[in-house]
């Protein structure tokens, strides 16, 4: 937990900090409107959300299989979703169709692993306990999308770690991490001869907050005390994911995706600086720490306890190949005196623009996080991994002339030029999502696709930004659109 301690020092700091200038969230403008030679295009999907056919060939429950349907908004399951288990080749053509040259989609382990720890690697023989009709599901979605010149960027968990672990402890219990590099080994193994690029983790700060401390996610407990064991045991199954693949191959290309989230104070009270100062540094430093710098923020060593073993932090720091950023909205944060560490989401400050999911639209965040890796992380090699917006909330159909979206786009990729121009070392951009999708707890409600689909018939139909996209794919050359 972030302790009295901790919230108590950043206090003395904020008397300070309250003297000081109102924080300056600007960023400049782009000097040129043309992304650099060779910058990568895609779209982002995870299986969960997309794929549907969960008992096909083998699969094992995961952890949002027995997610109560009360907490999510229309109590939908994602039993369909886009079907795309079966029309992933649909997918593919879609995603040519918008000359994008990469897609982002995620295993679900529960298919390769069903019951999460019987997969062994018997030598000379090779892995047993492994589902191998759920491998031979991947290796013809990977055939289906290199044979239409797009370039897999394969995600190993995006949320869906299967039951039976979770019911041995899940990522509270240090030996799911253990078993995490087993199926990354088996992974780069099947797959490495035509994957060339992983993702090793999909946002590992909201896995922990919402999955374990909110319960707002799969698997749904709200056990503050898990904070430690949870973020620790995330960052050691990462760090021994990307040796066991290495150890298999040398060929590939691995990085991680986080949540990097700005954290500002909400309007009030001058305690709310250390409350956005402490959930910065357990939301983004303690991911971004162990894994880059081979530490701990300091207001995450009261919660860690014992947890961190000798020689884990070398384990957690790896030199990745990309870090994956994933930016929709900053956070605002508050003192909370109720709350164990003093810290909760706070208000939105008044005026600021909302997208119609409710999340505040503000490109400066991204500047910031970008800005942040190249000064305080060595500027490492990025892809945006994610980015976008819902319509509005409804359970009706999808918008299709999606200007606010071409809009939302344009803002962001004007961050993402400007940052490169700064000096960030930006290779690509992933657009959130290409279909409609499951979106966890908010159901079908929220919708943030190029592309709508029709939840009865699954008919797709792109919309105005997958054309709009599909133009900058080609070109390179960011529209300036119409004047704010
Ligand atoms: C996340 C996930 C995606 C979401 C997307 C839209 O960032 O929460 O990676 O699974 O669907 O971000 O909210």
């Amino acid at each position: 937990m972030i302790t009295r301690r901790t919230l108590g020092a950043g206090a003395l700091g904020v008397l300070a900090a309250s003297c000081a200038p109102a924080p300056n969230f600007s960023f400049p403008a782009p000097r040129s409107r043309q992304f650099p030679q060779g910058f990568r295009w895609g779209v982002a999907s995870a299986a969960y959300q997309t794929e549907g056919s969960r008992e096909a060939d083998g699969r094992g429950p995961s952890v949002w299989d027995v997610f109560p349907a009360e907490k999510i908004y229309d109590r939908s399951d994602a039993s369909v979703a886009c079907d795309s288990y079966r029309r992933y080749a649909e997918d593919a053509d879609l995603i040519r169709a918008a000359s994008l040259g990469m897609y982002r989609f995620s295993v679900a382990w529960p298919r390769i692993v069903p019951d999460g720890v019987s997969a062994m690697r018997m030598m000379p023989a090779g892995w047993t306990g492994v589902n191998q009709a759920g491998l031979d599901h991947y290796s013809r979605m990977t055939d289906a999308l290199l044979e239409r010149g797009i370039t897999p960027y394969v995600t190993l968990f995006h949320w869906d770690l299967p039951q039976a672990l979770q019911e041995r402890g899940g990522w509270a219990a240090r030996d799911t991490a253990q078993r995490f590099a087993d199926y990354a080994a088996l992974m780069s193994e099947a797959l490495g001869d035509r994957v060339k690029h992983w993702i090793v983790m999909n946002e590992a700060a909201v896995h922990t907050f919402l999955g374990h401390v909110l319960g707002t996610h799969a698997p749904g407990l709200a056990d503050p005390s898990l904070i430690g064991a949870v973020t620790h045991h995330l960052n050691l199954a990462q760090g021994l994911g990307v040796q066991a693949m290495r150890a298999g191959r040398s060929d590939l290309e691995v990085g991680t995706t986080l949540a990097l989230t700005p954290s500002r104070p909400s309007p009030g009270v001058f305690l709310n600086v250390p409350a956005a100062e402490g959930f910065d540094a357990v939301w983004n430093g303690a991911f971004l720490d162990p894994l880059l710098k081979g530490s701990y923020p300091e207001a995450a060593q009261s919660f860690l306890g014992e947890l961190v073993l000798n020689g884990d932090l070398a384990i957690t720091r790896q030199p990745v190949d990309f870090i994956g950023v994933n930016y929709y909205s900053p956070a605002y944060m508050r003192f909370d005196l109720m709350s164990d560490a003093h810290i909760a989401s706070g208000r939105v400050p008044d005026g600021v623009e909302l997208d119609a999911f409710g999340r505040h639209i503000d490109p400066s965040g991204l500047w910031e996080m970008l800005a942040h890796l190249r000064d305080e992380y060595g500027n490492p090699r990025v892809m945006i991994t994610e980015n976008g917006c819902s319509d509005a909330f409804s359970a009706g159909p999808a918008e299709l002339n999606d200007q606010f979206r071409i809009d939302y786009l344009r803002r962001h990729l004007e961050v993402v030029l400007s940052s490169i121009e700064a000096g960030s070392q930006i290779e690509g951009y992933f657009h959130w999502t290409l279909i409609d999708n499951w979106e966890w707890a908010e159901g079908y409600r929220s919708k943030f696709g190029l592309v709508a689909m029709d939840r009865e018939s699954g008919v797709r139909t792109p919309k105005a930004s997958h054309a709009w996209f599909k133009a900058l794919a080609v070109t390179g050359l960011l529209d300036a659109g119409a004047e704010r």
